[in-house]
């Protein structure tokens, strides 16, 4: 790709009335736009970022046994009447008349779409169990919409649902889910907290909330300072205490970012929209279920806010945009420009993406365009170095430059990429 001929528009200051640095560098990297409040557009070097995440995520949802579907955003009223989220959930839900008279709501989650779809087609306990999700758009008239994309109106989930006989096999896809969460999340490049979520009202039902530590996060965990414990504050925990788990470690007390959530639902949903099936033993059941988020576009903004420097993005190899960014310094030099050519050729075939900035604009401009998009790796060609048969190749995230034969850095770098 070249930059030119590409549509990349980043800005040199910070934009006003933004306070999270995710939310700065997003716009200034030109991955996002603002239309209103709450609602973004992804340009085309974010959407690149959500399309490969997504790639991860249905690498390891396909991995776990779930099966892809899609579902409707515009869901009848009389559904959520079934279940009584119509109230429950009605601060946060857009609903609207149609001009046939019918209630309508922009779905702000699927489980009663997806229950009333199951119950339709599931009827014996051969059928069982299935596991099913989607990366869908969902809107919530979120009252305080905050950082950007972290808390938008109209967002990007990955929602799956598990159906089984019994507890046993519940418990069983919730694990197979818990697991894949475990991969996805390490694979975008984040350390996260998987905390015991409180039973609460539901009596019994398990729950795992999946969190990144960050300034800009709204829930309490606490993280072991010597091994890798972490989880929700309990309520004698105080900073400093001792860990629980390697019992020599302090405790510190942080704030983190919720992106995914994993619920053993159980009967809740198809008791209540008679989503029944015919057991082994004659008996007619409700099928028993379980529920599995995750903010897709949430989680792009916790990457930025984990991984930047005062100089831009550092994306973690799996989510970046390009593998690799290609900076001629002089453009109109033609061996500059063979080379440059010559590189992306090799880049490609061995599987890697290539961003050449290629634009007529001066060496420092292009330099800190690179720095605040974040590519991890960043070959220069200039006239000087290359006279002595020489590129530069930086690592973004270590910031080590290394000068190497020009006919040598390629295979340097698909080593670096590699492992
Ligand atoms: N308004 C939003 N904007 C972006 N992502 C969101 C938003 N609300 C929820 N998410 C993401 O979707 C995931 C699953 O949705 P869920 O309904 O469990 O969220 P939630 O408990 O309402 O989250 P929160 O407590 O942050 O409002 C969350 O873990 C989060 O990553
Ligand atoms: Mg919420
Ligand atoms: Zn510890």
């Amino acid at each position: 790709m070249f930059w030119s001929k590409y549509f990349i528009p980043t800005l040199k200051e910070t934009p006003v009335g933004t306070e999270a640095v995710s939310h700065q560098l997003s716009l200034r990297a030109g991955l996002v736009n603002m239309l209103t409040s709450g609602v973004y557009s992804y340009l085309p070097l974010g959407l690149r970022v959500l399309k490969r995440i997504e790639a991860i995520i249905r690498e390891e949802m396909n991995a776990a046994g779930a099966h892809e579907l899609f579902l409707p955003v515009l869901q009848p009223i009389e559904l959520w009447k079934t279940t009584g989220r119509d109230k429950t959930l009605a601060e946060i839900m857009i609903t609207f008349e149609d001009k046939k008279g019918r209630t309508l709501c922009l779905g702000p989650t699927h489980e009663e779409v997806i229950t009333d779809l199951v119950k339709n087609y599931v009827q014996s306990y051969r059928q069982l169990p299935v596991t099913l999700y989607q990366i869908q758009t969902k809107f919530r008239d979120e009252l305080r919409t905050r950082y950007g994309i972290v808390r938008a109106c109209e967002f990007i989930m990955k929602d799956a649902y598990s159906f089984d006989r019994d507890i046993e096999g519940l418990k069983k896809n919730y694990q197979l889910m818990y697991d894949a969460y475990v991969r996805i999340f390490k694979r975008c490049g984040l350390n996260v907290i998987i905390a015991e979520a409180d039973s609460g009202a539901m009596g019994g039902d398990v729950s795992h909330e999946f969190l990144v530590p960050a300034a800009i996060g709204e829930d309490a965990v606490v993280k072991c300072l010597s091994c890798d414990f972490g989880g929700a504050v309990k309520s004698n925990q105080a900073q400093g205490d001792a860990c629980p788990k390697c019992k020599s470690g302090k405790l510190a007390k942080q704030v983190a970012i919720e992106l995914g959530h994993v619920f053993q639902l159980g009967l809740k949903y198809s008791s209540a929209q008679q989503a029944l099936f015919l057991d082994e033993d004659g008996k007619q059941k409700p099928i028993v279920m379980g529920c599995y988020g995750i903010g897709v576009s949430r989680l792009i903004a916790a990457v930025i806010e984990t991984n930047n420097d005062a100089n831009g993005i550092i994306w973690p190899k799996e989510v970046a945009p390009f593998d690799v960014e290609i900076l001629p310094l002089q453009v109109s030099d033609q061996e500059s420009l063979e080379l440059t050519k010559q590189y992306y050729r090799d880049l490609e075939k061995a599987g890697f993406s290539v961003l050449i900035d290629d634009r007529d604009e001066s060496a420092g401009r292009k330099f800190n365009d690179a720095d605040l998009i974040g590519i991890p790796f960043r070959i220069t060609i200039g006239k000087r170095t290359l006279k002595e048969g020489k590129v530069e190749v930086k690592n973004r995230r270590t910031g080590e430059t290394l000068t190497i034969a020009k006919d040598e850095a390629i295979k340097q770098l698909i080593a670096s990429l590699r492992n």
